[in-house]
């Protein structure tokens, strides 16, 4: 299992400390959530805030832009560096052109849905993905219950992989803890984003272990 802490959920006054604690564990991916206040209903942080994290983080970039037009930023989010980004389905209107822009940054191209958006939207695009991003929460905070439904949205999201033989990896992001990381994996997922299940423990680094071999 592909594991991808949120630094959302760090301490923003020690987020050395924790990217380096981070480095030293066996979490894959770093997540860096942006809010816009506009697309969600809170703001996070933006590039300058993600341009330290980069400089510290020894792991891949794992970016979750919910914005407005996230096309505006394609080149600043190659600029960092990072291997994903990840736009929301319901920020883009001509998400086509989005992810040919986003691969020719030289990125691999994540979309992203909320949990009312259906997988079968993906069924003309997902041959185009390197990554789908299942919401398992609505974005816009940290420490939110899981909702059950992205397990049945994950076994859809396989199946339509699988049917279509597309690369894209499956990723969950949302309340994702031991009990859920499980029940996902079981579901087809490769990835997993868990801010709140890692930071809140009283052991960071064996948590990410326990969900990378659930
Ligand atoms: C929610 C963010 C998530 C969130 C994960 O808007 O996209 O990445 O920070 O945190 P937990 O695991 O606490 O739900
Ligand atoms: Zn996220």
């Amino acid at each position: 299992m592909i594991v991808s802490p949120s630094l959302l959920s760090a301490d923003f006054g020690n987020l050395q400390r924790d990217i380096e604690m981070l480095n030293a564990s066996e979490a894959d991916w770093f997540h860096l959530d942006v809010m816009d206040g506009v697309f969600v209903p809170n703001i996070s942080f933006g590039f300058p805030v993600m341009e330290a994290m980069a400089k510290a983080a020894k792991k891949p970039l794992d970016v979750h832009l919910m914005i407005v037009e996230p096309q505006k930023f394609v080149s600043q989010v190659a600029a960092l560096g990072a291997k994903i980004m990840n736009v929301h389905y319901e920020a883009c209107v001509h998400l086509h052109r989005v992810v040919q822009q986003i691969k020719d940054a030289g990125m691999m191209a994540g979309v992203t849905l909320n949990p009312h958006t259906p997988v079968c939207l993906l069924e003309d695009i997902i041959k185009d993905l390197d990554l789908v991003m299942l919401m398992s929460v609505n974005p816009g905070f940290g420490g939110q219950k899981f909702i059950e439904n992205s397990l049945q949205k994950t076994r859809q999201l396989r199946e339509l992989i699988d049917r279509k033989a597309s690369k894209a990896l499956i990723e969950v992001d949302g309340g994702v803890n031991r009990i859920a990381g499980k029940q996902l994996k079981e579901a087809g997922a490769d990835a997993l984003v868990a801010g709140s299940a890692i930071f809140k423990s009283s052991d960071p680094v064996s948590e990410v272990a326990a969900l990378k071999y659930l």
